[in-house]
């Protein structure tokens, strides 16, 4: 199990509930530590047995989130200095998510919430991925509120109209894949490996955006389809490579710097009609995809230019991190907002 170190991003202010947070929705094991909305530690262990398959495989994600959760729980207490008696709350995903993967962290959480008899607090992934701008991490500035957060992940996409930490709606959201999913699809079209976000970002650094061209789909207002770009590469790379096999190959760098360029661009519009019709103007981005370097340079650029404040979140809190679930889980507690030992986790929507 490789568990990987985030940086802790306490600035040394003290104070606020001192919470134990888990994240188990997907293929990642995170646990953190936060005193208020300060992060003393936050654990990611990732899941190496699902790169040979091209995607994630939901039995073998439940089983690694077994081995991997008393580890990394207990790194994330240690490297907090924080004994388990001392907390005063645990937190953890409920859902939206792979309902097994899911069943380990809520199982773990219940269970070591009965064993010190502590309170539990039941999280949103996706409003922990907006909330997790409110992490304090010295003098970075806050999105205000109401603002527009543009929530891209593997399993969602959405732009969500955020007027308070427990108020929000999403006001637009995919009709087909989610954007994080476009990259995944592409990236094993092009024979890389999963996550393949990472991988076209990285390789799209070195390649000729315009070389090619994906149309964007027309879906009215604020919704979004990305099924159509991966079909359009599908059909370019079946067409080119009938005439030349090594076509692929000998593109790569500007295929994904083409496909990249045109998923950013539909995100962006998308974005900029949201801004014009809502009238707000504080702009977050949020999700595993919020790390891709072009998105996030673009959005500022494109905040600069029209006089929006664009809030990109530190990298390790935009994919999956228990950091973002311990943040949500502070407005949560604040607001007397606990759960029972009869919560049940949900795959999909809102709870
Ligand atoms: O939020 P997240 O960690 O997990 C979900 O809740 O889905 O998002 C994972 C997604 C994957 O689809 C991954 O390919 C994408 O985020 N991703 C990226 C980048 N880093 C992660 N996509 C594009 N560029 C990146 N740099
Ligand atoms: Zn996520």
């Amino acid at each position: 199990m490789a568990v990987q170190r985030a940086k802790v991003g306490n600035n040394g202010a003290k104070g606020g509930p001192l919470l134990l947070a888990i994240e188990s929705s997907c293929d990642d094991t995170s646990a953190a530590v936060l005193e208020g909305f300060n992060v003393r530690s936050n654990l990611v262990a990732g899941q190496a047995v699902h790169n040979k398959y091209g995607g994630v495989v939901p039995e073998l994600a439940s089983r690694a989130h077994q081995q991997n959760i008393v580890p990394v729980v207990s790194a994330a207490l240690a490297e907090a200095g924080v004994l388990p008696h001392q907390l005063d709350a645990i937190a953890f995903t409920l859902g939206p998510g792979l309902m097994g993967s899911l069943h380990v962290g809520v199982s773990f959480a219940k269970a070591m919430g009965l064993a010190l008899n502590l309170p539990l607090v039941a999280v949103d992934h996706m409003q922990a991925h907006v909330l997790a701008h409110f992490i304090i991490d010295g003098d970075k500035p806050q999105p205000q509120f109401p603002f527009l957060c543009l929530t891209v992940s593997g399993g969602h996409t959405q732009i969500v109209q955020v007027d308070g930490p427990l108020s929000m709606a999403v006001i637009g959201r995919t009709l087909d894949d989610a954007a994080g999913e476009a990259f995944d699809k592409a990236a094993k079209m092009m024979g890389l490996g999963y996550p393949g976000g990472p991988i076209v970002d990285r390789l799209a650094k070195e390649g000729d955006a315009s070389k090619f061209t994906f149309s964007p789909p027309k879906v009215a207002e604020h919704d979004m389809s990305f099924s159509g770009f991966k079909t359009s590469l599908l059909y370019l790379i079946q067409r080119e490579s009938g005439a030349d096999p090594g076509f692929v190959e000998a593109n790569l760098p500007h295929l994904c710097a083409s496909y990249q360029k045109a998923v950013v661009g539909y995100l962006l519009k998308k974005m900029a009609m949201a801004v014009t019709q809502t009238g707000i103007r504080h702009v977050a981005l949020a999700g595993g995809v919020s790390a891709n370097s072009a998105l996030r340079g673009a959005l500022t650029e494109l905040g600069q230019r029209n006089g929006w404040h664009v809030f990109v979140p530190k990298f390790e809190y935009c994919t999956d991190n228990a950091a973002m679930i311990g943040c949500a889980a502070q407005f949560l507690l604040a607001d007397g907002r606990t759960v029972g030992q009869n919560c049940v986790p949900f795959a999909r929507g809102i709870h």
